[in-house]
């Protein structure tokens, strides 16, 4: 692979020049995901592999990678690192679509209706090991003591955001503080750990948390903005999840305060009570876009995005600094 080449042909400073930059090491990321999830007990590679063979973005593990270059990583412990994150996100999402009922991951069957719910949960739990040895081995207890936190934080925001669901009255704050648990965190850690992994000085350990923080909340914000927006052919999930399941995201608890006592009766019922028709979802995204809730959780998504941008301010102009502030717009602006 000719990085050098694949780099000048992205315009400069963009997501594309970020994926290549990565190139060859999310090779080695790669490698390391397809090795470790083998299992002499043949329904875990069969169900891990039906989820990482559809592929994904793979962002947490760039952000780590990316993380430990620009930050001057000579040696190869990134990847490990980086496995073990995406390793750890796709035991999230196995756990997450049982507790959401969601059908659609990746643009495929969710494994639950294939395997059943209690071998996702079970495979779920091996990934969530597999993370671990593979962190074990880097050696480093300090890249072992974020992801661990990390991992603790998100099952802490998975669950505060189970028992406030459909709860018409949440506030800003709490709905902040469920998305920084279960995305954002994750987010954080694997920038943290991927600046650790380098040996990178303090405050640059800090600035790369900070980007990762403030990226994963405007990830999550925009990604609850595309439940309303977005389309299952671009998403690879379907749209409309969070409203059948009653989750009170920013674009729908903007809508219910904006669109004041008039709907009161529509969303008691139909989030409230999860009492619900057909055309109710249609109903609920005309007043999000309507009210301009979704504009406005678009626009917090952005200044989360300046933010995260704002936080490589200390690091020198490099092209992995210019692409990792693309992938920052891109949080915001992406289809899916
Ligand atoms: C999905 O994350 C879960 C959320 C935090 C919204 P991604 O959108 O990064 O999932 P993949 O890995 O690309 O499928
Ligand atoms: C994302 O959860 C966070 C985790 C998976 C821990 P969501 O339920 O909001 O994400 P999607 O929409 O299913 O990807
Ligand atoms: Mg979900
Ligand atoms: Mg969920």
């Amino acid at each position: 692979m000719d990085v050098a080449k694949a780099v000048d042909a992205a315009p400069k400073g963009s997501v594309e020049a970020l994926v290549a930059l990565a190139a060859p090491d999310m090779v080695g990321v790669d490698g390391l995901i397809g090795d470790r999830l083998d299992s002499p007990v043949p329904v875990i590679p069969a169900l891990a592999q039906h989820l990482i063979a559809a592929g994904g973005k793979r962002l947490r593990p760039l952000l780590t990678v990316a993380a430990a270059r620009m930050a001057g990583a000579k040696d190869d412990a990134c990847l490990k690192l980086a496995a073990a994150v995406e390793f750890i996100h796709t035991a999230t999402l196995l756990h997450d679509d049982v507790v959401d009922g969601s059908q659609l991951r990746r643009g495929k069957v969710a494994a639950h209706l294939i395997w059943g719910g209690a071998s996702s949960v079970l495979v779920g739990d091996f990934l969530f090991a597999r993370a671990f040895e593979l962190m074990v081995e880097t050696g480093s207890m300090r890249a072992l003591a974020i992801l661990a936190k990390a991992s603790s934080v998100i099952a802490e925001g998975e669950v505060l955001q189970l028992t406030r669901a459909h709860d018409l009255n949440l506030d800003q704050h709490t709905y902040l503080e469920i998305i920084a648990a279960k995305t954002a965190e994750l987010f954080a850690a694997s920038a943290e750990a991927g600046a650790v992994s380098a040996g990178c000085a303090e405050e640059q350990v800090s600035a790369l948390r900070a980007y990762g923080l403030n990226l994963g909340l405007a990830f999550q914000l925009v990604d609850d903005a595309l439940d309303y927006s977005g389309a299952a052919e671009t998403l690879g999930k379907n749209a409309g999840d969070d409203f059948r399941e009653g989750k009170a995201t920013l674009p729908l608890l903007l809508a219910i305060a904006r669109s004041g006592p008039r709907e009161a009766a529509f969303w008691e019922r139909a989030i409230g009570r999860l009492d619900q028709t057909e055309a109710d979802f249609r109903r609920a995204r005309e007043l999000i876009l309507g009210t301009g809730a979704l504009q406005a959780t678009l626009d917090l998504a952005g200044d989360y995005a300046e933010a995260a941008k704002a936080s490589l301010r200390l690091f020198p102009d490099s092209e992995w600094r210019a692409s990792l502030e693309s992938l920052a717009d891109f949080a915001v602006t992406r289809p899916a």
